[in-house]
């Protein structure tokens, strides 16, 4: 799979208001400031198509990336950035919940997590609710870039067995990185294969 075009298709805070053209949904969730713009952003080889920002809380929005004219990426708002009022906090989980449970497009959620903290129970809880309403995700490390390869295999694993408490099966794992591109062709393939899967 490789991304030619990617255009910003519409910003929404309600399924119903998302871009009327029915195509498959590529999603990616995960804690505020975990690197989810930053990602698309590499993923399509661009600098400014999704807004980032090293303050947590940028993304307040579901934003459609029209890929190839043929699929969307789907930049979702963080959750559980403590210092945002709780208001805010409500609206956004309720921007997401409708997004993810509601989106009759969205064929994979991407579920991002640090890759230099353990996962946090925020993460375990959040997962938990995706299975229970039987969310079909994946998981995607971000900032591998942060520390070297011994070291983030060590998390990945520590993490693994953190899930199998919870998990009979683990979904696909990818380590990523927007600085160096590392994971790019990996997810790519992964968007690539299950795309094909579908429309089969
Ligand atoms: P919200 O929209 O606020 O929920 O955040 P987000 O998850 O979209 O994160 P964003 O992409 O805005 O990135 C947050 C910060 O982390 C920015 O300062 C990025 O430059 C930095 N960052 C993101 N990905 C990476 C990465 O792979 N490596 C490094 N070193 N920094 C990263
Ligand atoms: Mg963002």
């Amino acid at each position: 799979m490789n991304i030619t075009e990617a255009v910003f298709a519409g910003s929404s805070t309600r399924v119903s208001q998302k871009p009327k053209q029915r195509l498959p949904e590529f999603a990616f969730i995960g804690r505020s400031n975990v690197g989810k713009s930053s990602l698309i952003n590499m993923l399509c080889n661009s600098r400014r198509l999704a807004m980032t920002s090293s303050t947590p809380g940028k993304t307040k929005l579901v934003n459609h990336f029209l890929i190839n004219n043929s699929w969307y990426l789907v930049d979702l708002p963080g959750y559980g950035y403590a210092k945002m009022p709780q208001k805010g906090r409500d609206e956004l989980k309720a921007v997401i919940r409708d997004y993810i449970l509601n989106s009759e497009e969205m064929v994979l959620l991407f579920v991002l997590i640090d890759s230099r903290h353990d996962i946090g129970k925020i993460d375990l809880d959040f997962l938990a609710d995706l299975g229970e309403n039987g969310v079909p995700f994946s998981i995607i490390y971000t900032k591998a870039d942060k520390q070297g390869p011994n070291v983030l295999a060590r998390q990945i694993e520590k993490d693994r067995q953190i899930l199998l408490q919870q998990w009979e099966e683990l979904p696909p794992m990818f380590a990523s990185s927007a600085e160096t591109g590392k994971g790019k062709e990996e997810i790519l393939a992964y968007i690539g294969q299950t795309l094909d899967s579908i429309t089969k």
